[in-house]
């Protein structure tokens, strides 16, 4: 596959055609992913629960990051590499760019914050110092305490209007992708109407810019809680490997037949 950079994801944006993103956590499944030719790379915070089995995120630590980042780094056949910041490692600005700057050095392309206005002036300093960021609106796993648990966002009016209030700010500030998480699918094909940057949806309809799903859930192997937005890509007659779950994963997000309204939220 071709190298990726931010250059190519956005052409995708402008041509219309879908990014398909998969997360992954360690060098094996980093090859894999990255040969098949998935564009994006997420190095998720999600390791907390799916490789260190805590409830949340919220245990995730920088070291933890930077170790796993390092470990997709070093395999990756040329996908765009995103990197979580963890819980709390962005709390004030000056964290922000200490803890940005060790994702890089670790071998991330892009760093990844959850949260809408008031992150603003930090993607704004990221940005002026060269770090490419993603901004994670909607469903904030990070926040999970204060949403009252993993549910839907932007259902209503007041909070679908700050949701895009939100996303017009961050664009604004300097962030070059958005991740929608859990949100109507009317809410996020607006969202990615209106805004110049790509959007990747996960739980929010096939009219993002683009999809990212847990590889782990894509393969159906944590099957204790399947949120609602989750199809296992490894249950077909047709698909007996996990390369041909992967390959199946990234057809369905091309041509936008994943995901249907039955993995989508109204
Ligand atoms: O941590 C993660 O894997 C994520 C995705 C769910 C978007 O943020």
């Amino acid at each position: 596959m071709k190298k990726q950079t931010l250059h190519s994801i956005q052409k995708l944006k402008e041509c219309g055609e879908p990014i398909a993103a998969l997360t992954a956590y360690d060098s094996s499944f980093a090859k894999l992913i990255s040969e098949r030719g998935v564009e994006i790379i997420l190095i998720g915070d999600s390791l907390g629960m799916v490789m260190q089995g805590h409830q949340s995120t919220i245990p995730v630590s920088m070291d933890n990051m930077v170790y796993h980042t390092q470990c997709v780094s070093n395999t990756n056949q040329g996908s765009w590499l995103i990197a979580d910041m963890p819980y709390m490692s962005y709390a004030t600005e000056s964290q922000t760019l200490q803890n940005a700057a060790k994702l890089m050095q670790a071998g991330a392309n892009m760093v990844k914050v959850e949260g809408g206005q008031w992150l603003c002036s930090s993607i704004k300093k990221l940005f002026e110092r060269g770090v490419p960021v993603c901004a994670h609106l909607g469903l904030t796993p990070q926040s999970v305490d204060a949403l009252g648990g993993f549910k839907v966002q932007g259902r209503d009016e007041s909070n679908a209007k700050q949701i895009i209030r939100d996303a017009l700010a961050i664009e604004k500030a300097g962030a070059s992708l958005l991740v929608l998480e859990c949100v109507p699918k009317d809410l996020a094909t607006n969202i990615t109407q209106q805004l110049n940057i790509p959007t990747i949806g996960i739980g929010a309809g096939n009219q993002t810019d683009g999809q990212v799903l847990v590889m782990q859930d894509m393969l159906g192997i944590n099957n204790d809680f399947r949120p609602k937005f989750v199809k296992n890509f490894f249950k077909y007659e047709y698909v007996s490997s996990i390369d041909d779950a992967i390959t199946a994963y990234i057809s369905a997000v091309k041509d936008r037949s994943f995901p249907d309204d039955e993995h989508s939220f109204v």
